[in-house]
């Protein structure tokens, strides 16, 4: 299997030398050739150069990109999207007065999403992720972080893990699996908060262990929530289980989650729609990268994460989806690189960073996605005709991909 990609207007995201994070300044920049070729044999990326050097290169299938624009898949590295029907009419409730707040103190929210999913067959709720999966490749993403957090019992968070399982099996994105059993106090521990984070970590997560799926572990550290020392638990019980923290912080409320993570090795840090100094302060110096999550701050109307503050102290920025079915009910990473431009005054070539090679390092893979480089994976988005890759997020809510290429196979859309 040989792919030849000709006429390419603009490729983006070449780097001859393999990047795996892009921070600070350096943000600012994408490395591009004009009008360039792309050569593919089976899943990975063989070579790439102006097109006056592709004479003599001949390969199974030739696909002409004259007046596109060419560049690496997305890479979400914050979904939910393995969830059981939807929150319609909580939407509605909040259109009407209520705030998402109000909403789970009645039962509603997450502990409402938990109830669905109990309820839903492993081979339904397989069914309904992979259809959201597939409508998201077709957007341009390829890779995709997958967190549990909808089971809120030993059964269903282990159900939840088998069905992300199968999805990483059987598709062709590139999935990484992240336990979160510690999202929601289930209704029946409301009273002994204590003893969900005990079967959280003395039974769970060994459990968890032993079907090998998930190697990142999430807490949602938030007044209302887990506190610092659920958190702290939590980690401290994975970390034995070489589970990475990838975490929840600082979406309504600084308890101190960043700085915990960064103490922890964190992988990522989510949410940071309230930040302070000393969270800016605990990043720098930690392998732990920030993600903003514009989608939740668009649809849940709270604050947007101060991406300038972050970039601006030399720090690097992921943006993702969040995509689940109470605070982000969109997967399309396209609608995010324009919102991290219009709301995070990010500018393209940022966003652009944020969204591959930030992504796959906020996932841990970035060693073979999230760039053009000879070796990593083909996972590749292939435009409409556009006249220069601005017009990405300028064009809000168009959805700019023509073709995919995941995983060196060729999908017309
Ligand atoms: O990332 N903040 C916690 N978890 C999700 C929302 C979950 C839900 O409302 O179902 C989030 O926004
Ligand atoms: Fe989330």
């Amino acid at each position: 299997m040989s792919i030849l990609i000709t006429n390419i207007k603009q490729l983006l995201q070449v780097h001859d030398n393999n990047v795996l994070v892009v921070k600070g300044k350096d943000m600012k920049s994408l490395p591009i050739i004009e009008n360039a070729y792309l050569y593919i044999e089976h899943d990975t990326i063989i070579e790439y150069g102006e097109m006056k050097h592709c004479e003599g290169i001949e390969a199974e299938t030739t696909v002409d990109a004259t007046g596109k624009i060419v560049l690496p898949s997305w890479c979400d590295s914050h979904t939910h999207m393995v969830y059981a029907g939807n929150r319609t009419l909580e939407f509605v409730d909040r259109i009407n007065g209520l705030s998402y707040a109000e909403i789970a103190n009645r039962g509603g929210g997450i502990l409402n999403s938990a109830k669905v999913l109990q309820e839903t067959s492993e081979d339904d709720l397989y069914e309904q992720s992979i259809q959201r999966m597939e409508a998201l490749i077709r957007m341009g993403t390829c890779a995709f972080e997958i967190k549990t957090g909808y089971g809120l019992t030993v059964d269903a968070e282990l159900k939840m893990l088998r069905v992300i399982k199968r999805i990483k099996q059987e598709s062709l994105a590139k999935i990484t699996p992240t336990l979160l059993a510690a999202h929601a106090i289930p209704e029946a521990f409301r009273a002994k908060k204590e003893d969900y984070i005990k079967q959280i970590t003395e039974e769970l997560i060994p459990k968890a262990s032993k079907l090998n799926v998930a190697h990142y572990i999430d807490v949602f550290c938030e007044e209302g929530y887990f506190d610092i020392a659920d958190t702290e638990a939590v980690l401290k019980a994975g970390a034995k289980h070489q589970m990475r923290p990838k975490l929840h912080v600082n979406q309504f409320n600084i308890l101190g989650g960043v700085a915990l993570g960064a103490k922890y090795n964190a992988l990522s840090v989510d949410h940071l729609e309230e930040l302070n100094d000393a969270d800016v302060k605990a990043l720098k110096g930690s392998d732990t990268i920030p993600v903003a999550l514009p989608g939740c701050s668009y649809f849940l109307s709270i604050p947007y994460t101060p991406a300038r503050q972050l970039i601006d102290a030399g720090l690097p920025l992921a943006i993702a989806t969040d995509y689940n079915p109470g605070s982000a009910p969109s997967g399309n990473m396209n609608f995010i690189v324009g919102a991290a431009c219009v709301k995070l005054k990010m500018t393209p070539e940022e966003a652009i960073n944020a969204a591959t090679v930030n992504g796959a390092y906020a996932m841990g893979i970035s060693n073979m996605y999230g760039s053009i480089t000879r070796g990593k994976k083909a996972n590749l988005i292939i435009t409409k005709p556009l006249h220069h890759y601005n017009e990405i997020p300028y064009a809000f809510a168009h959805d700019p991909v023509d073709q995919v290429i995941i995983n060196g196979q060729l999908k017309n859309i």
